[in-house]
């Protein structure tokens, strides 16, 4: 497929759009930075300029793609990962703005333009864990994508209104739209460096409920919501299959989450950010364990 990709300059994108050039997709990246990925052609946009958005959408994915004389075709499909990345980058009304505007116009530009699928980036903030003001208990585990989501920071609430958004555009344009409530990304160099300190210290993963992603999985999730077409407006965690942390749940629940009920019984390591939909739905088999990497 041809797929414009917002954001592939980032630490997930790097790694999805690496994925998806192997997997055989023709990549642009639209991103304030450049890539500089073999095969991948960067263009440099802004995502809260509207007219931008729509000039490139329908475009040329390289200098190569000039020689048919076929003229400028619209894309197959739009995944969208550009964003203020995190809570505290930046003031909470301009990480709303950026995410909430560029969102927005990512999506309408590319339903206008008749684009019939659309993957965004979402968030496990949504979950309104964490980054909530004090400890907060989500009302169930493991926290799954029927959840009531709550968050109550700027950058949770963004990603909560662009899946409304999505919503929203995909019932009036009938097309997929497919929002991806990503977990903590890992990337490879980042077992050795951070997993002996989560073993140690497995409270610090208590806010992201023990889960992580790891970057190239996170690439193969997208690589599989570009295959599964017809889904309407679909929302998954996006999420390897274990904790991030060694502590079975039995201990991590009785000593992080001791008042929160069990939505139903949870594997020994089971992720508490559950990936069960991802791995029915689309098919989705995690590769990369960070057990063997460390
Ligand atoms: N990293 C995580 O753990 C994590 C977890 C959950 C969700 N996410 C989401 O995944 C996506 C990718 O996150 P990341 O960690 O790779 O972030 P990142 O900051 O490393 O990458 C984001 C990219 O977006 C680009 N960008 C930012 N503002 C832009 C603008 N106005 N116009 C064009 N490009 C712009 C940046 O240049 C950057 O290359 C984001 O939507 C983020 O909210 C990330």
């Amino acid at each position: 497929m041809r797929v414009l990709f917002t954001g592939g300059a980032g630490k997930a994108g790097k790694h999805v759009v690496a994925y998806l050039a192997a997997a055989g997709h023709r990549v642009l990246n639209v991103d304030k930075q450049r890539l500089n990925h073999p095969g991948v052609m960067d263009l440099v946009a802004d995502i809260t300029d509207a007219g931008q958005m729509y000039s490139v959408m329908r475009g040329y994915a390289g200098f190569d793609e000039m020689e048919a004389g076929t003229g400028q075709q619209v894309f197959d499909a739009v995944v969208h990962f550009a964003a203020i990345p995190a809570l505290h980058l930046m003031a909470d009304n301009e990480t709303y703005r950026v995410n909430v505007m560029g969102t927005y116009n990512v999506i309408e530009a590319a339903a206008k333009m008749g684009i019939k699928k659309i993957i965004i980036a979402s968030s496990e903030t949504t979950y309104g864990v964490c980054f909530s003001d004090g400890q907060t208990d989500p009302a169930y585990l493991p926290l799954d994508e029927a959840y009531p989501i709550n968050p109550m920071d700027s950058y949770g609430m963004s990603k909560k209104v662009n899946e409304v958004t999505a919503e929203a555009f995909q019932r009036r344009f009938g097309i997929d739209i497919y929002a991806l409530r990503i977990g903590n990304v890992m990337e490879p160099h980042e077992y050795a460096e951070k997993f002996a300190g989560f073993a140690k210290d497995p409270g610090q993963r208590r806010r992201i409920t023990f889960s992580y992603i790891d970057a190239r999985d996170l690439g193969q999730i997208v690589d599989l919501c570009l295959k599964k077409d017809g889904l309407g407006f679909q929302v998954f965690n996006a999420v390897n299959d274990t904790n991030s942390v060694p502590q079975p749940n039995a201990e991590l629940l009785a000593q992080f989450f001791a008042k929160v009920p069990l939505k139903r019984p949870v594997g020994p390591d089971e992720s508490l950010l559950s990936n069960q939909k991802i791995r029915e739905v689309l098919g989705f088999a995690e590769q990369h364990n960070w057990r063997k990497y460390v």
